[in-house]
């Protein structure tokens, strides 16, 4: 079996089907799905999902694009929400400085704070990151959050950044991209980043992994991210299954 760590079933694009969605998961072997909220009303909908399906788990959290919402009201929202025992990370929150959508001094601010959250809440995080690497490595050395551990998402940066973020206690979770023809380099840090701190994520809608680029990601799709992954490990598909299931389990249900 395998956990798709990321995945935003509380999407309208998945949303409108989410029982096939499930359904065609579990077909391919696709046992456990993480949802991530990016907002607040679909952190709620993350969390009542996973109230309703035992294969559902949910994060809560404001994306960096929508750093703008966040406030005092928001976070004690996202408190109560948290309290669920479905409620497994805070995220996804970060920095997104692609698409710059709020401004950056403010993505700063809000990552900050849901970091914050996180510590007191006793929660891991879900991190995203486009190119924003120096940014999110000099708050994530940072002392007052140190120990929380949690996800980088998508990981994009080097397998320097990917070395040290691992140290700090994260898990590098590899996406469709990783299947994509030109990713060279996020292939060569995926065949060597220690195996026990690796996670596979479909990040659904988007980014379908090769041959299915360009086209509505969903769960059942993680099989393909497994694939490389075993593939660039020299290592079975059972082999990549067993180890992610594994170590989804340690830094999201055992502990906590
Ligand atoms: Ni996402």
């Amino acid at each position: 079996m395998l956990i798709d760590t990321h995945a935003h079933l509380n999407d309208p694009t998945l949303y409108a089907d989410y029982q096939g969605v499930i359904k065609r998961a579990n077909d391919a072997g696709v046992a456990e799905i993480i949802n991530v909220g990016f907002d607040y009303p679909s952190s709620v909908m993350a969390v009542r999902l996973a109230e309703k399906h035992d294969q559902l788990w949910a994060m809560v959290g404001v994306h960096p694009h929508d750093a703008d919402s966040y406030n005092d009201e928001i976070e004690n929202k996202l408190k109560k929400l948290a309290a669920s025992p479905k409620v497994v990370a805070i995220g996804e929150i970060g920095l997104d400085f692609y698409y710059d959508n709020s401004p950056r001094e403010l993505q700063r601010e809000v990552f900050r704070k849901q970091l914050a959250l996180a510590k007191e809440l006793n929660k891991p995080v879900s991190i995203h990151d486009r190119e924003a690497h120096g940014n999110l490595l000099q708050i994530l050395r940072e002392r007052d959050w140190q120990g929380i551990g949690g996800i980088l998402h998508c990981f994009s940066g080097s397998y320097e950044m990917a070395r040290e973020c691992i140290n700090l206690g994260f898990y590098v979770s590899f996406g469709g991209p990783l299947t994509f023809k030109n990713a060279v380099n996020l292939q060569d840090l995926a065949a060597k980043v220690p195996l026990e701190r690796i996670l596979v994520e479909t990040d659904c809608p988007y980014l379908s992994p090769h041959p299915l680029r360009g086209k509505v990601n969903e769960p059942a799709n993680v099989v393909y991210v497994a694939q490389k992954l075993a593939e660039l490990r020299q290592c079975s598909y059972e082999e990549i299954c067993r180890i992610t299931t594994e170590n989804t389990r340690r830094l999201l249900f055992n502990s906590r």
